[in-house]
C-alpha cells in the first residue's frame, strides 16, 4: 500500500470516506497497526500514562517522545506518523515551538506533528518552517485543569462558537487536520462542516471525518480509567494475564519446557564428569 499523505486524507474527506487513526508507541504496536490498514498513527503523549506509568501527560519530555517515535516509524511504513508535541515544548516562544517540532521530525522521523490548543500563531510559524501541523482542540488533556478537568467541552452556544472559531483559525493558519476531543456530537458535526480540512474526533460523535482511539484503551490494555467514548474491541490484557498464569503453572509443574522446546546433542552420560 502507498504511504498515506496529507493529500490522500484531503481526498478521503472530499469523498466522504472515514479516516481511522490510533495511537502506537513502540515497534511491536506499530507493526500491528501497519497490518490493520489504519491510515494514521499518533505517537500520542498519552504514552506518558500507558507506557511510562505517569499520572498525566505533563511530565513527558521531548527526549522520551523522540525515543518512542523512532521505533514506530520503523514498524509502520504506510500510515502517516504523527508526533505529539509534549507539554512545555511549545508554550515559551515561537522559536522554542519550532525547535521542538524540528526535533520530532529530524530525530524521531515522524511525518507531521500535532499540538494542543487554539494557538494559530504557533501553528502558522511551524507550518512556515516546513512542518505539517495537526491541531487538537476541545478537551486538551495537557491543560485540562484550565478547562475544569476532563469534561465535555463546548456545551453552551458561546463555548461551541469559540471552538468552531478555533477550528477555522487553525485551518487559516495552515493546519492540515484537527483532532477534536470530547465535545457534543452536534458540535463535532458543525466543526466538520465549517472547515475543509479533515476533522478527527475522539468523543466528538459520529459525524467527524474520522476517529482516533488510544491503543491501550481500545484493546483492553489499560484499566486505570476508561472514558465513555472508548469502545473496547478486545480484552488483550485479560488474555495476557491468562497466558502468563498458564506459563507460571507449567513452569511450576514442570510441564514446560517439553521435549520439542529443548536441544539435544549430548547425553547425560557424556557430561557425567562435569557434575563432579
Ligand atoms: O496523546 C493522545 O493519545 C491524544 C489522543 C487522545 C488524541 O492526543
Amino acid at each position: 500500500m502507498a504511504k498515506v499523505t496529507i493529500q490522500k486524507l484531503k481526498e478521503m474527506k472530499q469523498k466522504g470516506e472515514k479516516i481511522s487513526m490510533v495511537t502506537a508507541y513502540d515497534y511491536a504496536q506499530a507493526v500491528l497497526v501497519e497490518k490493520s490498514g489504519i491510515e494514521i498513527i499518533l505517537v500520542g503523549d498519552s504514552l506518558s500514562m500507558t507506557m511510562l506509568g505517569n499520572d498525566g501527560t505533563v511530565p513527558l519530555t521531548t527526549d522520551e517522545m523522540v525515543a518512542h517515535i523512532k521505533p514506530v516509524v520503523k514498524g509502520a511504513p504506510t500510515p502517516m506518523i504523527v508526533g505529539d508535541m509534549v507539554f512545555g515544548s511549545y508554550n515559551e516562544s515561537i522559536s522554542q515551538a519550532i525547535r521542538s517540532a524540528n526535533r520530532l521530525m529530524k530525530e524521531g522521523g515522524c511525518d507531521v506533528i500535532k499540538l494542543e490548543g487554539g494557538r494559530p500563531e504557533v501553528v502558522s510559524a511551524i507550518v512556515e518552517a516546513g512542518i505539517p501541523v495537526q491541531g487538537h482542540i476541545g478537551l486538551t488533556p495537557q491543560t485540562a485543569s484550565m478547562l475544569g478537568g476532563f469534561k465535555v467541552q463546548g456545551k453552551s452556544l458561546e463555548a461551541a462558537q469559540k471552538i468552531v472559531d478555533e477550528a477555522k483559525a487553525l485551518e487559516d493558519a495552515g493546519a492540515f487536520s484537527i483532532v477534536v476531543e470530547c465535545v457534543p456530537e452536534e458540535l463535532g458535526r458543525a466543526i466538520t462542516e465549517a472547515v475543509s480540512i479533515p476533522i478527527i474526533g475522539i468523543g466528538a460523535g459520529r459525524y467527524t471525518d474520522g476517529q482516533v482511539l488510544v491503543f491501550h484503551d481500545m484493546l483492553g490494555l489499560f484499566d486505570k480509567f476508561l472514558p465513555k467514548f472508548v469502545k473496547q474491541y478486545a480484552q488483550i490484557g485479560d488474555e495476557i494475564v491468562k497466558a502468563l498464569g498458564e506459563y507460571k503453572e507449567e513452569v511450576r509443574s514442570g510441564s514446560f519446557p517439553e521435549d520439542k522446546h529443548t536441544f539435544g546433542g549430548l547425553s547425560r552420560d557424556d557430561l557425567k564428569d562435569l557434575r563432579k
